[in-house]
């Protein structure tokens, strides 16, 4: 009963109130900042909610995906002028453009007149951007060359309506963008990976085929699933256990950007004949694995790179992009080969993809609950660190900015 003289709430501002504070979200925020501040032998599983919650999701749009590193693929699939990746988030549809003078761009895809979107979703080629709505014409750049009949307007000025565009790095040739202007440099995160991976040669090597799927899943069941091995008895028994068991998993102590792990092979297993010196000798004996945060995994096996790219479309919706990377020419590129790992992969990826739907079930259930973790997810602990970081004491004075209204910022090269 309210005291007297006291407002009463009605309703709907009782329903609203959780809403404007978003408690839900506050809440999980401390519960992830507890978990992630817990020493790794005790480490313990993100609560549900991080998973199902609508408003801990927008968060994680605003604070991860709008302010952070985002991979939309490899800079060698778009070699010719005009030639573009699509990237599509919940809050986002962004395009990596070849420019005419060899440099990448990555831009908005939504038209500024009333937001169609440009280019071809997935990927494409073209010589200018011509919308699909009503025909709005822009250069490779994002500068409109074009707008049918607006030049009746008097108020109608062209160059306010060029396609935004984002900083842009290349990275071991991936393609990242990030809508910060005030973010740091990737690059620098990543010195210790970059240095791992050195002798894999990373940025020479070439797609051998991609493929694409929507899993339904939160991005970080999808995530974490790629960044630990612990699974692969239980998800994996016949396809990857026999051959990179479990229980010879070895975490090692990742850092700011990214986490790590080496799964050795079985006794007599190589990918290929070892014919350099040790490195390469080890590379043939083992999956080294990274996870690059906030959500992209490279998979080091042998000559061969898998890269498993996840983008979230909803909070339980995320689709993912898988590259296949081999040295240019040889063995591995050869068609047959390729079919072969073609399907072993998505033998892999089809087993994962089931786990990860029942798990995501298992999450929106009323009873779940945040586990106690494996040494063998030290991986996963360590990425609770980072989102509990980026998450928690990303109270900045500005506000996040909109990946819509990024002003441009020079191309990267690639
Ligand atoms: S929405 Fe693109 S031209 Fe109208
Ligand atoms: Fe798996």
């Amino acid at each position: 009963m309210s005291a007297p003289g006291a407002p009463t709430m009605t309703r709907l501002e009782k329903l609203m109130l959780p809403m404007t504070r978003n408690v839900g979200a506050e809440r999980l925020l401390e519960g992830l900042s507890r978990i992630a501040h817990a020493p790794l032998d005790r480490a313990q599983a993100l609560p549900p909610g991080c998973y199902t919650d609508e408003a801990f999701f927008a968060l994680e749009m605003e604070r991860l995906f709008g302010r952070e590193w985002i991979c939309i693929g490899r800079a060698s699939d778009i070699p010719e002028p005009g030639d573009h990746l699509t990237l599509e988030l919940a809050n986002a549809q962004v395009m990596a453009v070849r420019q005419r003078n060899g440099e990448i761009a990555v831009l908005s895809r939504v038209c500024r007149h009333r937001a169609a979107l440009l280019g071809t979703s997935g990927g494409g080629s073209t010589k200018l951007f011509v919308c699909p709505y009503h025909k709005w014409v822009y250069e490779l750049d994002g500068t409109l060359r074009g707008a049918p009949t607006l030049e009746q307007n008097p108020g109608f000025r062209r160059e306010d309506c060029g396609l935004p565009s984002f900083r842009t790095e290349v990275w071991l040739g991936f393609i990242f963008f990030c809508a910060d202007p005030a973010a740091a440099p990737l690059a620098p995160r990543l010195d210790q990976v970059a240095e791992r991976v050195r002798s894999y040669d990373l940025a020479e090597l070439t797609t051998g085929f991609v493929l694409e799927d929507v899993w339904e899943a939160n991005w970080k069941v999808a995530f974490e699933n790629s960044c630990e091995t612990y699974h692969h008895m239980g998800v994996h028994p016949s396809s990857l256990e026999p051959f990179f068991p479990t229980l010879g998993a070895r975490c090692e102590a990742g850092g700011a950007g990214f986490n790590l792990h080496v799964v050795p092979a079985i006794a007599g297993f190589s990918f290929e004949p070892a014919t350099g010196g040790d490195a390469q000798s080890a590379q043939s004996a083992q999956l080294l694995i990274i996870g690059v945060y906030p959500a992209l995994v490279l998979v080091l096996s042998g000559r061969t790179v898998s890269w498993f790219a996840f983008a979230p479309v909803g909070v339980t919706r995320t689709r993912i992009r898988v590259g296949w990377l081999t040295p240019k020419g040889g063995q591995h590129a050869d068609g047959s080969r390729l079919a072969r790992d073609r399907e072993i992969l998505e033998r892999v990826l089809s087993e994962d993809r089931a786990s990860c739907a029942g798990v995501q079930l298992g999450l929106g259930s009323r009873d779940a609950a945040s586990g106690p973790l494996s040494p063998l997810e030290r991986t996963v602990a360590e990425f609770s660190r980072y989102l509990a970081e980026r998450l928690t004491s990303v109270e900045r004075a500005d506000p996040a900015p909109s990946l819509g209204s990024i002003a441009s910022a020079p191309p990267g090269q690639g």
